[in-house]
């Protein structure tokens, strides 16, 4: 049976799961609640950037499998199986997940869901969140929970190849019907299991993620103390395959929207069921002392103090090939540098205009050269391939550089006359 598919909720998660369930053939129906999001989104506009989906959702939508409504009643009459795939922010006030959005999808859905249908959750959840959902549904109704994995700047290939597929059910039925829904994408590594295990799967792996990068800015920390280098560090920890090379980057630390929060609700969760996650604090404050800690590079290389200075920030994005400024490391050391009185000029390839509209006190730069130039710190702070391959004797300029992702060739920068430095290694590397 091919299965007609609503995606509710329209995020990163949600417009790309619609436009790849699309490009594997299935009619597939997004919801949002957003008017103007589902307006530009029918007429082929992607309000992120995001690599190969603007190309994939106009497929979609010119083959006539996608398109987009505000309205449950049609969604409800339309899918088989409704995928949720709405945000679950950091709660105002708390640590804790905000699931509202969540439960407001469901609450209005099922009122439509007249026929049997499977309800999928995808969205990261405070583990405990499936049960008392499906608690709440008609017997004709079903619920998964099938958590992503997706990686922004990666999300098509990260969905239509990923390493494993995660099935938390309550029934073969329901096994069966995802099964066959993912069967397009060949042979992957598939866990069946509860509903408990699934939420859990999800927010164990970002937190170790989160804390394998803590672990080795932890390592910078000691580092500068004892005049090692972290970069020869973890490349030789790295030849261990026990411990592997991936996600051992040292440097800024860890920001957007998914990694910060969803250690936060973690921990929050595991206070509640009694089994508190304390190390997630300390991989939190771990990840914040690298923020200050390029802060303080920079204000010593400038003398001590930013009043006065103009200072050059390259990269506002929480990460490359990514338009997304949530929680990002870079806005907040150009945050704390402007609050110290620096003259700050950001320029970033694709999260300007985001960045402009969050943070409109700082300045912006429309080139990497308008950035540095004039600048008695320059500061790298996300990684963009356009930053890492820069020639800094084409520049025309000298300056001091943080080279706060350890991404450029030190030796380059000085032989072009410049200062380096860099985070955990030593001043002379
Ligand atoms: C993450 C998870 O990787 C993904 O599986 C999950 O579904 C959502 O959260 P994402 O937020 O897109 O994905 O970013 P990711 O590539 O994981 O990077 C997160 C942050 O860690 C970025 O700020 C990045 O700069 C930082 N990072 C990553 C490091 O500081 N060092 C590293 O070695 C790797």
């Amino acid at each position: 049976m091919r299965y007609r598919m609503t995606v509710i909720g329209t995020g990163y998660l949600g417009i790309t799961h619609a436009a790849c369930m699309a490009a594997l053939g299935y009619e597939v129906l997004g919801l949002d609640i957003d008017v103007d999001k589902v307006r530009g989104l029918n007429q082929g506009t992607l309000p992120i950037y995001e690599e190969g989906l603007g190309d994939l959702l106009k497929a979609g939508l010119e083959s006539g499998k996608l398109r987009f409504t505000t309205s449950y009643q049609e969604a409800g009459e339309f899918g088989d199986v409704h995928f949720l795939c709405l945000g679950t922010p950091q709660r105002a006030g708390g640590s804790a997940a905000d699931v509202s959005q969540v439960d407001s999808a469901v609450a209005a859905l099922t009122p439509w869901l007249t026929r049997p249908s499977l309800v999928v959750g995808k969205s990261t959840v405070p583990v405990g969140t499936a049960r008392r959902l499906a608690s709440g549904l008609p017997s004709h109704v079903e619920l998964a929970w099938n958590p992503e994995f997706l990686r922004e700047g990666f999300a098509v290939e990260d969905t239509l190849h990923p390493d494993r597929i995660v099935l938390g059910v309550a029934s073969d039925s329901a096994e069966r019907v995802l099964r066959e829904v993912y069967a397009p994408l060949g042979d992957v590594p598939t866990v069946v299991t509860d509903y408990a295990t699934a939420e859990l799967v999800k927010v164990a792996a970002n937190a170790f993620l989160a804390t394998k990068i803590s672990y080795i800015n932890a390592m910078a920390e000691v580092c500068e103390v004892a005049g090692a280098d972290v970069v020869q560090l973890s490349e030789a920890l790295g030849y261990d395959t026990r411990i592997g090379r991936r996600f051992l980057g040292s440097g800024l630390g860890f920001g957007g929207g998914c990694l910060p929060k969803d250690i936060r609700a973690f921990a929050a969760r595991a206070d509640e069921l009694g089994v508190p996650l304390t190390f997630l604090r300390e991989v939190d404050a771990i990840n914040t002392r690298r923020r200050h800690r390029a802060v303080d590079l920079a204000r010593e290389l400038v003398g001590g103090s930013f009043a006065g200075r103009t200072v050059g920030v390259l990269g506002a994005a929480f990460k490359p090939n990514s338009d997304d400024i949530r929680d990002s490391p870079a806005l907040d050391v150009a945050l704390a540098i402007h609050r110290e009185g620096g003259s700050v000029s950001v320029y970033d390839p694709a999260a300007l205009d985001n960045a402009r509209k969050a943070y409109p006190v700082l300045g912006y730069a429309p080139s990497v050269l308008d950035a540095v130039r004039g600048a008695d710190v320059v500061l790298l702070l996300t990684e963009w391939q356009e930053f890492v391959d820069l020639d800094p004797a084409s520049l025309g300029v000298t300056s001091s550089i943080v080279d706060a992702r350890n991404a450029l060739n030190p030796t380059h920068w000085r032989t072009a006359g410049w200062t380096y430095r860099a985070l955990g290694r030593p001043a002379l590397v």
